[in-house]
């Protein structure tokens, strides 16, 4: 049987995207919680300036995430470490494509759910990015977006926990170079 070779690491555009919004996705995630937390009758302004932030940052990721997938489904990943059994690579793929799901439905549900509010959203004061038209004033459907938007977001964070737990299993028990492949300036180990 032939094997096409694949790079032995991601490419640095998948590297540089794979961090850039993971940093972010982290920085939302923290973020939404703590700023959602804050009381309107004590600090409103901080909580709305926080708000806009939080939007603008988020529609960033948006942006950025669709252009991860696409830059994913044209460039092949490097195969992963031939030691591995069926159902990691199964457990691998799952929950990659889960992520892709995440991180582009939670900002997507999180902009479904301003398009149905009255409040402009700016871009981090720049302009006003626009709404999804058709939902403006449905304050019900806004309010079904803001669940689907807070479920996604704990939904990351446990798939999150997964991930980093899977990256510094290969990285420290298996001694692979599953995670040095997704580093940037680190030369993956000979080893698969
Ligand atoms: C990029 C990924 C994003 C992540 C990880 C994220 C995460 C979160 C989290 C954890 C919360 C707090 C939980 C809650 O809803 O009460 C939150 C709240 C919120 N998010 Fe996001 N978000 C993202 C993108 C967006 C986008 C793109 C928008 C809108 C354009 C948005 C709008 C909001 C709003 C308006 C709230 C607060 C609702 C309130 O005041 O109760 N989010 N987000
Ligand atoms: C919000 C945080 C994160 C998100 C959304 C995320 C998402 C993803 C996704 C979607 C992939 C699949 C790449 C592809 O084939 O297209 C991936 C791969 C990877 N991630 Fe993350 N990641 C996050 C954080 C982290 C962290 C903190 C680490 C390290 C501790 C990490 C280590 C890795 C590694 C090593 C791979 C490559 C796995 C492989 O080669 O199959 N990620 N990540």
């Amino acid at each position: 049987m032939s094997v096409t070779p694949t790079a032995p690491r991601y490419t640095r555009v998948a590297v540089i995207l794979h961090w850039v919004i993971a940093l972010l996705i982290l920085g939302q995630l923290a973020g939404g919680l703590f700023f959602t937390n804050l009381s309107f009758a004590t600090h409103a302004e901080l909580r709305i300036s926080l708000t806009q932030f939080h939007k603008a940052v988020g529609l960033t990721v948006l942006v950025l995430s669709i252009a991860r997938l696409i830059w994913r489904l044209t460039h092949r990943p490097p195969a992963l470490p031939v030691g591995m059994s069926r159902m990691e690579h199964m457990a691998a793929k799952a929950t990659h494509i889960l992520f892709y799901v995440l991180i582009i439905g939670i900002p997507l549900a999180g902009w479904l759910m301003v398009s149905a509010y009255k409040n402009p959203i700016s871009y981090f004061g720049v302009f006003n990015w626009p709404k999804i038209p058709g939902f403006e004033g449905q304050n019900d459907f806004g309010e079904i977006m803001h669940e689907v938007h807070e479920y996604m977001a704990f939904a990351a964070i446990a798939l999150i926990a997964l991930h980093i737990g899977a990256a510094l299993k290969h990285h420290f028990i298996n001694k692979d170079n599953v995670l040095a492949r997704m580093l940037p300036l680190v030369k993956a180990r000979n080893k698969d």
